[in-house]
């Protein structure tokens, strides 16, 4: 058709996201700086790019992103919303972060509790705007019966709305998160998980990381709106990028990070790693009172074993966050300071986000410790044994999305027990290194199973049959 007709837009394939592959920064001279953010999802992608006329459309999370828009600078294949920075907050940081997060991963405790008050229903208000400014970019730049995949709790209503707006698509809605048991997801007013689980099976299909989620939905979607309907509900279990995890662990940087951790952590001892975001899920606090457990009950690892644990910042804008970070930080300044002796530091955490170092650690961790209350997948476990050097005992939470594909060469924790998860600790630490190497190659075929480019178009494949 000729510009003149145009109706609607040219892109065949469309992704929906929060946050996007790329963010903008202001540097001193005023000039924008772009930086590529890593994670799955972004990988995933660059396989399909622009030139297959995909588009990724998200929001402008900072000053430089919102910048960048109204500078139009950008790059093909992305399209940033510049959002009113009230209704973002509302919907980010209250509703998918405060909220819907919590429900999932089933983090409400006292004094955090769920109060849905007036407040609330404010915020709900710029959840639905948000997520319609969404629903009315797709719907512009998606071309005649296009694909649109939408991602996350962040956009639960997109589907819904698009469908409306665009009966001719094919959409796709695909979870990252854990999703609750129908007990605990009811715990939101009535007419607002109605209009979330409404939303989402606007899609023609859902995608889920793991059976155990999506049969949680499912059970929701029964229980409360009368079934699933027309929607199909799938699995996908993203796994790790080999390819790349393999290169970019043995790049320049990643040895000379690997060079200083050694010095950090001292000759002849083992090293226990985590990863994560610093993120109540992850339970990164039970991890490290684990590891003193661990150094109380058998006083013989003491100076011999070194816990290198990265937390980076994530979610600063919410108070919960903040008070995590500082208890994890308190915590470990206590260990170090009741047990550490002048050649001896037993806890190295470091919260400076740092995907190089990050590598380093993975390459010469000995056990990795993976153990969120709820998890929707975890990529760190999957990750680790990829670009572990000498093999890597993997101690496993068995709330984590990736139990259900690494539980049995892992070593499965409860999460919440602490005195469990010490002596998981002690036996990754003692375990022989032929069988570590064993169960690590296993792990790794495991983890590789459907790498990003693949999980992506399993689910393309899937919306156009
Ligand atoms: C989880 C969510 C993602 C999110 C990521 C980082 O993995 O499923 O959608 O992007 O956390 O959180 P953030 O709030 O920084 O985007």
């Amino acid at each position: 058709s000729t510009q003149g007709e145009k109706t609607q837009g040219a892109h065949r394939i469309l992704v929906a996201s929060n946050r996007g592959p790329i963010t903008y920064e202001v540097d001193e001279n005023g000039s924008l700086k772009a930086k590529r953010g890593g994670g799955g999802l972004v990988s995933g992608l660059s396989a399909i790019g622009p030139e297959a006329g995909a588009l990724w459309v998200c929001s402008a999370l900072g000053d430089g992103d919102r910048e960048a828009v109204r500078r139009g600078v950008g790059e093909d294949g992305v399209r940033m919303l510049d959002i009113d920075a009230t209704v973002h907050t509302d919907a980010y940081n209250g509703i998918a972060n405060s909220v819907l997060w919590f429900v999932h991963h089933m983090l409400y405790q006292t004094p955090l509790e769920p109060v849905f008050d007036a407040e609330f229903r404010r915020q709900w208000g710029s959840y639905k705007a948000y997520n319609r400014a969404f629903a009315e970019a797709l719907a512009e730049e998606a071309d005649q019966g296009a694909v649109v995949v939408v991602q996350d709790y962040h956009l639960t209503l997109v589907p819904g709305m698009l469908r409306e707006l665009r009966p001719d698509l094919r959409i796709g809605h695909f979870s990252h998160t854990p999703w609750a048991p129908v007990d605990y997801f009811r715990m939101l007013p009535d007419d607002i998980s109605e209009q979330v689980l409404r939303g989402m099976l606007g899609a023609d299909r859902l995608g889920f990381l793991t059976h155990r989620w999506a049969d949680a939905f499912t059970a929701c979607a029964d229980e409360l709106v009368g079934g699933l309907g027309d929607t199909r509900v799938g699995v996908h279990g993203l796994g790790a990028d080999a390819d790349f995890l393999r290169r970019r662990s043995h790049e320049a940087d990643v040895e000379e990070r690997m060079a200083a951790l050694r010095e950090e952590i001292g000759e002849g001892r083992k090293t226990i790693v985590r990863v994560d975001r610093t993120e109540l899920s992850k339970n990164i606090v039970r991890g490290l009172l684990a590891y003193r457990q661990l150094l109380d009950d058998l006083p013989s690892w003491r100076e011999r074993v070194v816990h290198v644990a990265f937390a980076y910042p994530s979610r600063q804008d919410l108070a919960v966050y903040r008070d995590y970070t500082a208890e994890v930080q308190s915590l470990a300044d206590d260990i170090n300071s009741a047990y550490g002796t002048p050649g001896w530091t037993p806890v190295i955490l470091h919260v400076k986000d740092d995907f190089a170092r990050s590598l380093a650690a993975y390459r010469l961790a000995d056990v990795a410790l993976v153990n969120p209350i709820r998890d929707g997948m975890n990529l760190v476990a999957k990750e680790v044994p990829v670009v572990s050097d000498e093999g890597c005992a993997l101690v496993l939470s068995r709330e984590a999305g990736a139990y259900e594909e690494l539980g049995e060469d892992a070593i499965v924790v409860n999460p919440y027990d602490v005195i469990g998860t010490a002596r998981a600790l002690h036996e990754a630490l003692s375990m022989p290194p032929h069988e570590r190497a064993e169960r690590t190659k296993r792990l790794a075929a495991a983890a590789t199973a459907l790498p990003p480019a693949q999980w992506f178009l399993e689910q393309l494949h899937e919306l156009e049959a």
